[in-house]
């Protein structure tokens, strides 16, 4: 019987957006089951914390089968180990990317030979979207209604709301 393969989706999702999204969906036509598995990026200051961004995308998959949201802490390839799976998913938007996903994913095969990276690429129209863009944008009290979930909207106005007053 063919075994069936669990894919790991890991990030830092600071927020979760659509172009994170359209990567979970096209992930969940190749394999039967995926976990999101939000981390600490340790290059990265967070705007949600871990405990904030595993209800944001919580929510917002919750109409979707076959998909755990988890979070954790060290080295992914120790996560990977307690859940038995070998298969990552990255997102691969632009040829900027590549540099820094190539590394990682190369690192995580020195440290586990067995693991894969499995880089997918989201619809054309959020190639140029990131957390970091929408993070920007909603500082700035730009509409991002386009690039996140409703409930990520609400979320960003809320935390950039009250980080103002
Ligand atoms: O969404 P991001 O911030 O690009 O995700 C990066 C992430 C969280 C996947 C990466 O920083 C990571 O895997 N962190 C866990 C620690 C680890 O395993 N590091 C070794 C690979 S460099």
């Amino acid at each position: 019987m063919k075994r069936k393969i669990l894919a790991v989706y890991p990030g830092s999702f600071d927020p979760p957006t659509n172009g994170h999204l359209n990567i979970v969906k096209r992930t969940l036509q190749l394999f039967p089951k995926l976990v999101i598995a939000i981390t600490q990026n340790v290059h990265k200051t967070p705007l949600f914390s871990l405990k904030e961004r595993l209800q944001l995308l919580k929510k917002i998959t919750s109409n979707l089968d076959n998909v755990e949201v988890i979070s954790f802490s060290g080295l992914l390839v120790d996560y990977l180990k307690v859940v038995d799976a070998f298969v990552v998913i990255r997102g691969l938007r632009v040829f900027s990317d590549f540099e820094r996903e190539l590394q990682m994913a190369l690192i995580n095969r020195k440290l586990n030979k067995n693991i894969e990276t499995v880089f997918l690429i989201p619809d054309h129209s959020y190639t140029f979207l990131s957390s970091s863009a929408v993070k920007e944008l909603a500082m700035f009290g730009t509409n991002v209604s386009e690039f996140v979930p409703k409930y990520v909207e609400i979320a960003l106005k809320k935390r950039i709301y009250c980080n103002l007053k």
